[in-house]
């Protein structure tokens, strides 16, 4: 049995139509088990949440591989992103050493450091290290910004994309390699089918081009034929607006200032897409996905 977490998210679907594709047995850990749509009747359920522990004594029975993408980009009313992503992650790893698991794999994110400028990529310096620290075999993906066409980050940008001028939280120029979440879930299910020599593997996705925050933007616009000139929004403004949009809206607000801040810095491998082809992956580039080749 393989437990999957964040079976709902943008990488987590995808990896689960491929398990189920090759006849893997999984359950999922899951808050809302509607959110799994059609595969929640192809799949074991265990209710649970990363700001659960005991959820996670349950969910972990019988499981050979754990495969942990759950995370949040910004605070829940049960946890906050530092409990989310880096204190559940190390909760994860003590449970499933208990429950004799002999496989961990993570996804972390390029570029998390202990003293990274943002919230979320301190708490996966964190999560890694408690990983790579345990008694199982693991695996540590971590990726560059990863998209699909359809997927939260993009729906917000097209939304964006009918105001006159595209807004750009601050200057645009940190530089990512934006990966396709069919690219990245071939690669978790190359990753998961090979012998490891080490205990510890670590991988670092990235897509084929270095582009930054302001060139993704206008891929975009151009994928949606929509000709808008860019609007550099000062980084304190960005912030003080978003900061007093939550307190407005609570957690309905479309975007929070912990999101934001994640587009002014730079998500880059110094390998570039090398450890994406080792794994046996072409990476698409985000042009060719979205369509705006022409
Ligand atoms: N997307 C990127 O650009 C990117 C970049 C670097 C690293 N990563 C990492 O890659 C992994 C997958 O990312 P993704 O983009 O697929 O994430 P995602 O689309 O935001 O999905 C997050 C998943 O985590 C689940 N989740 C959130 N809070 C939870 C809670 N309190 N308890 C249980 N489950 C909870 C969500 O379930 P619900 O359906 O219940 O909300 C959802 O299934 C994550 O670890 C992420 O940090 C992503």
């Amino acid at each position: 049995m393989l437990l999957l977490t964040g079976a709902t998210g943008l990488v987590g679907s995808t990896v689960l139509g491929r398990l189920l594709a090759q006849g893997e047995q999984v359950r999922c850990l899951v808050r809302d088990p509607r959110r799994l749509g059609s595969q929640r009747v192809r799949v074991q359920i265990a209710l649970g949440d990363l700001t659960d522990p005991p959820s996670f004594r349950n969910a972990l029975r019988g499981v050979h591989t754990v495969v942990h993408l759950a995370a949040a980009i910004r605070d829940q009313p049960r946890g906050s992103i530092e409990e989310l992503n880096g204190i559940a992650t190390w909760r994860m790893v003590e449970a499933a050493e208990r429950r004799g698991v002999e496989r961990f794999v993570f996804f972390s994110a390029l570029g998390a450091s202990n003293h990274h400028r943002t919230r979320l990529l301190r708490a996966k310096a964190h999560a890694e290290k408690a990983v790579r620290e345990s008694s199982l075999r693991t695996i540590v993906f971590a990726p560059s910004i990863v998209y699909a066409p359809g997927d939260p980050w993009l729906t917000l940008m097209e939304r964006l994309a009918w105001l006159p001028v595209m807004p750009v939280t601050g200057r645009g120029r940190a530089e990512f390699q934006p990966i396709w979440a069919e690219d990245v879930a071939d690669c978790v299910i190359a990753g998961l089918s090979r012998t490891p020599t080490e205990q510890h593997t670590r991988y670092e996705l990235a897509g084929p081009d270095t582009l930054t925050h302001s060139e993704i933007v206008t891929t975009a616009l151009r994928a949606w034929s929509r000709n808008r000139p860019l609007a550099h929004i000062p980084t304190p403004l960005v912030s003080r607006g978003l900061r007093l949009l939550a307190l407005a809206m609570g957690t309905r607000t479309p975007a929070t200032w912990d999101e934001a801040e994640l587009l002014e810095v730079s998500m880059k491998s110094a390998r570039g897409a090398a450890d994406v082809r080792g794994l046996g992956v072409t990476p698409q580039p985000m042009e060719v996905v979205l369509g705006a080749t022409a």
